[in-house]
């Protein structure tokens, strides 16, 4: 048996813009599709539903947000957290994680947040925790540029170390409900955190009622200090990987952290990020793959947006019929790699955009028959844990995948029919 959870990659953002059913009957800003959309993916019986986040209008891409918002691309966007309500309302067993910056959000405020969100839901939260790479961002909370890499590392590890105090900053039996004596908690069993540390000051305790559950946390940076923190902390990373043996290399690397950080590695399931496009047959799956090689101005435009706001770096000044040069940034390093690593050595700027369109690595074009046989091998090869989905969250694009492929995983036992009662972490140490 297999996890599997789904990434909308577009966040709480615009939904299906770009494909022939564009809003048709839905409206991106409501609720309502990304409940759908979440009641699917509990039926589907997924584990997950991971909702990315960004701060900013991205304009790195020749110095002009004319791509970005002409595509809809990382803007407009709402804020995952105010989602949440919503998909916890709409499903029982369904893990449901937004995105939460560890560099911009105070702790004192994320704690209180995620523990009023876990409150509502039955044990089903996560906090998807990221760095926030972005100078753009930056410069929306006072900064002129973002902290050096490592070092925002270095302030998520404080971030989610002051955040878990403040959770345990009522014992568990702290609150009493003791009407005849008149006492709703007792305050002997809540105490100030007192942390002072190098990003974060914080008296505590929390001002609300203790959690029946701390929230699971997942996380994505792959660069060596990423996974190390994952390692440590996570108990799902999201990954980035090409081909079997970088799934390998990449799974044992964060097993490795964990065991460094004193932790079980089973504990932390290493999620791959597959975009699957289901095709009726074998011919069909050829001929899109063939016709998403031919690139149009748009596809080339799409792509390069997205990875010169992902690094921090405009690439438009690159030829495309040149090699890239070595490129290095204080931004996204896992995602930059990733994205050079496409094709070959040598390969020119094309056929990077080419390969990545023709469904290598992270996108799969295929029948549910052989996509459930890619991720079936691939898991064998590569010891576990599973996939995360990624797509749009509009009505076409969810029913596209799941309605042929889930019933071909159930089918070989690769995907649960049933959800245990003890919440997300417990769905998630099942297998
Ligand atoms: C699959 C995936 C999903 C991510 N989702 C988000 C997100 O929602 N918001 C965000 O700010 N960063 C996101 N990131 C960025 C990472 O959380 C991390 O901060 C970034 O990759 C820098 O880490 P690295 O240099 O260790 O790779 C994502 C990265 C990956 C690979």
């Amino acid at each position: 048996m297999l996890h599997f959870g789904w990434f909308v990659g577009h966040g709480f953002g615009v939904q299906g813009w770009g494909t022939p059913g564009y809003a048709q009957g839905y409206d991106w800003k409501q609720p309502q599709i990304y409940q759908a959309a979440a009641r699917l993916f509990e039926r589907s019986g997924l584990d997950l539903f991971i909702i990315e986040d960004s701060l900013t209008v991205p304009d790195t891409y020749g110095g002009s947000a004319e791509v970005s918002l002409a595509q809809a691309s990382f803007a407009p966007k709402h804020d995952p957290l105010a989602l949440v309500p919503y998909l916890l309302s709409a499903t029982e067993n369904l893990g449901v994680v937004p995105t939460v910056s560890a560099s911009f959000y105070p702790p004192f405020t994320a704690a209180r947040l995620l523990a009023t969100l876990q409150h509502f839901s039955q044990r089903q939260l996560g906090w998807n925790v990221v760095t926030s790479g972005s100078d753009l961002a930056a410069q929306n909370y006072g900064l002129d540029q973002q902290i050096e890499h490592d070092r925002r590392y270095a302030k998520a590890e404080e971030f989610v170390d002051v955040v878990r105090k403040l959770w345990r900053s009522w014992a568990p039996d702290a609150v009493l409900e003791d009407v005849a004596a008149g006492r709703y908690a007792d305050h002997r069993k809540v105490a100030p955190i007192d942390h002072r540390g190098e990003f974060f000051a914080v008296r505590g305790p929390l001002n609300t009622a203790p959690l029946p559950e701390e929230p699971v946390l997942v996380q994505a940076g792959a660069s060596p200090r990423g996974k190390a923190f994952a390692g440590a902390n996570a108990d799902v990373a999201l990954a980035l990987a090409r081909g079997v043996d970088g799934m390998r290399g990449y799974r044992d690397s964060v097993r490795a952290e964990a065991v460094r950080a004193g932790r079980d590695p089973d504990e932390v399931k290493v999620l791959f990020v597959t975009k699957p496009t289901v095709v009726g047959s074998r011919a069909e799956a050829q001929e899109l793959r063939e016709s998403r090689k031919n690139l149009s101005r748009r596809d080339i435009d799409s792509q390069l947006n997205s990875i010169s706001y992902l690094s921090g770096i405009d690439f438009r000044k690159f030829d495309l019929d040149q090699p890239l040069p070595a490129l290095s940034t204080n931004s996204n390093r896992g995602t930059l790699a990733h994205f050079t690593s496409s094709a070959p050595d040598g390969a020119t700027l094309r056929e990077i955009l080419q390969r990545r369109s023709g469904g290598a690595g992270d996108s799969i074009i295929g029948t549910a028959e052989e996509i459930a046989d890619y991720f079936e091998a691939s898991a064998e090869a590569v010891g576990g844990d599973g996939f995360l989905l990624s797509g749009f969250v509009d009505p076409a694009t969810v029913h596209g995948v799941l309605d042929r492929l889930a019933p071909v995983l159930r089918h070989r036992g690769l995907l649960r029919s049933s959800y245990g009662d003890g919440g997300l972490r417990s769905n998630l140490r099942d297998f």
